[in-house]
Formats: C-alpha cells, structure tokens, sequence
C-alpha cells in the first residue's frame, strides 16, 4: 500500500516516482520492488545544516532555501528538486534545480503551513522538521 506524494527509487534504473494517488499495488521496476525512499533525521551528523529545508513566510511569499548553510549546486554533488507541500498534501509545489542553480523555491501560497522537502544527488531527501 502507497501513500500519497511517498517516493520511490528502483536501484537498477535510478527511475525515481512519486506516488499521485494511493494503490494497493506493490510498485515494480526492472523486475524488481522499488525502494520506499525515506527523508533523513534532520539532526544526523553534520550534514543537516547543508540539506534540511529552511522555510521563511513573509506576506504573501513562501521561501525554501536548502539548509542553513547554503548547499553546494556543483557539477556532481547537487540538489535536484525542492518540493513543498500542505500538510494535508492537497497542494504541492516542486521546482527541478541544476548544477549552478540557486537552492531556492519561491511562490505564493496561502496556506498557513507547509512541510518542504529536497533531494540532494548524494546525500538523499531531507524534510523541514513537523
Ligand atoms: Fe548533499
């Protein structure tokens, strides 16, 4: 059983799915179950300061910046997307990042709260503390 916005990995291929509905179904890729990816604690060892998501509301404008110090955005060490979301995970938000790219997610939102996500090329996904 999936749940909705959970992501999942296939270690042969690298294809990575987000779940959009719930099913039942295991889900399969290169003939094997892919691997339920799971956010990092924010607290483990050092590397929380570069990847937990940092979320700042002003008016209007909700902004992710990834971590409290900022991330590298080189060539091989990399985050990939940031992604937000209510926490009744009705509305979602993702930008795609690259190489050179600020680690930032900018829009306009009005809801009260939102939980944010990164996934960085190495080092995994990490989630802004509930
Ligand atoms: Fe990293």
């Amino acid at each position: 059983m999936t749940k909705k916005l959970d992501l999942y990995k296939c270690n042969v291929c690298g294809n990575l799915v987000e779940v959009v509905l719930e099913g039942e179904g295991e889900l399969v890729c290169c003939g094997q179950p892919m691997e339920h990816v799971k956010p990092h604690s924010p607290n483990e060892e050092m590397l929380g300061e570069k990847h937990v998501p940092v979320i700042s509301v002003t008016e209007n404008e909700t902004e992710i910046r990834v971590g409290s110090i900022p991330h590298p955005m080189e060539d091989k060490h990399y985050i990939q997307f940031i992604e937000a979301y209510s926490p009744d995970k009705n509305y979602v938000k993702r930008k795609y990042l690259y190489p050179n790219d600020e680690p930032l997610l900018k829009f306009k939102c009005h809801c009260a709260k939102v939980v944010a996500r990164e996934l960085c090329n190495i080092h995994g996904l990490w989630e802004s503390p509930q």
